[in-house]
């Protein structure tokens, strides 16, 4: 494994708060390949959304460090392109169009023709493009999602930062998604880092899955190497002994090592695996 792609050393943040700094996360310290795709699973709050951030370059870490190909991140770039859980589409401009914005930026200078190819492409391999005129509003939740990650495509980015992507979706759009993930990360083999809630999503996409400690000071607690060929059919897997087995790994330590009490959630969905309601430790809502 290429060691030296996506560092993070010693990662630790302290936030200010009127109480004085809370150190959210300390000691996160993590090599990824090149291609590598990692998630980030623990409980809410645990500090995930922090480190995709820091990676990103949204926020800077107080000790440490992430070096992204011998160059360290202290800014947002387009190298590291984040996708969030709520599309953050223009509501005033059509899928074409929100593409070709992030197209536009990233070629500057190419002839109209290339961008417009390019914009196409991206579309494609979401399987966006029956839906080129129509406005945010006027799509589905999953064709969104969809049209958020072939914007970020667009930019080729070294790193897809992705913060509970289909976290928002029902159960079987984010299994097409998931798909299409799947799919887009085998013929451009960009390096992934994915939060997720979903013990099956992250047993099914990962090369490997991060699952951090509960907070405060949050670090990593333990890495499941996910030793499962590729591709991966999520059917055939149902019955898989290995794939039974890395998904009892996460399990054990989301819900007996690092169990947490918190309130019962409102509303469970339907037909994912999240929540075993015979141990009292419980998350709230994916949509934490
Ligand atoms: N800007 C901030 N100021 C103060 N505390 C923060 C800030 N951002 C996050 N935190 C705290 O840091 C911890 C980790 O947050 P976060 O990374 O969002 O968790 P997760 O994504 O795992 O749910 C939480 O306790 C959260 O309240
Ligand atoms: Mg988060």
């Amino acid at each position: 494994m290429q060691s030296k792609h996506l560092e993070l050393s010693q990662v630790g943040i302290d936030f200010p708060t009127p109480k004085g700094p809370f150190t959210a996360l300390t000691d996160v310290n993590l090599k990824i390949a090149k291609g590598e795709f990692v998630s980030l699973i623990g409980h809410s709050g645990c500090g995930k959304s922090t480190v995709l951030n820091i990676v990103a370059g949204l926020h800077q870490a107080t000790t440490g460090g992430v070096i992204l190909d011998g160059a360290e991140v202290t800014t947002p770039g387009p190298e590291r392109a984040v996708v969030f859980q709520n599309h953050s589409l223009l509501p005033w401009l059509s899928v074409y169009k929100n593409v070709e914005l992030a197209v536009k930026h990233a070629m500057r200078g190419q002839s109209k023709a290339q961008m417009r190819e390019w914009v196409m492409h991206n579309l494609e391999l979401v399987h966006m493009t029956h839906a080129l005129d129509k406005l945010p509003s006027e799509i589905s939740g999953g064709m969104k999602q969809r049209v958020g990650i072939a914007r970020a495509l667009s930019m080729q980015p070294k790193v897809l930062l992705m913060d509970e992507p289909f976290g928002a979706l029902d159960a079987l759009t984010r299994a097409h998604l998931q798909d299409a993930l799947m799919e887009i990360h085998a013929n451009l083999g960009n390096t992934v880092i994915m939060i997720t809630h979903d013990v099956d999503e992250a047993v099914l996409l990962s090369d490997r899955i991060v699952m951090m400690n509960n907070g405060p000071a949050a670090t990593i607690g333990e890495i499941l190497e996910v030793d499962l060929p590729r591709p991966r059919e999520r059917l055939a897997l149902a019955d898989s002994p290995a794939y039974n087995h890395y998904r009892h790994e996460v399990l054990t330590f989301l819900y007996d090592k690092q169990k947490k009490i918190e309130p019962v959630s409102q509303h469970r969905k339907a037909g994912s695996t999240k929540v075993k309601s015979d141990n009292k430790a419980s998350k709230s809502s994916d949509a934490a």
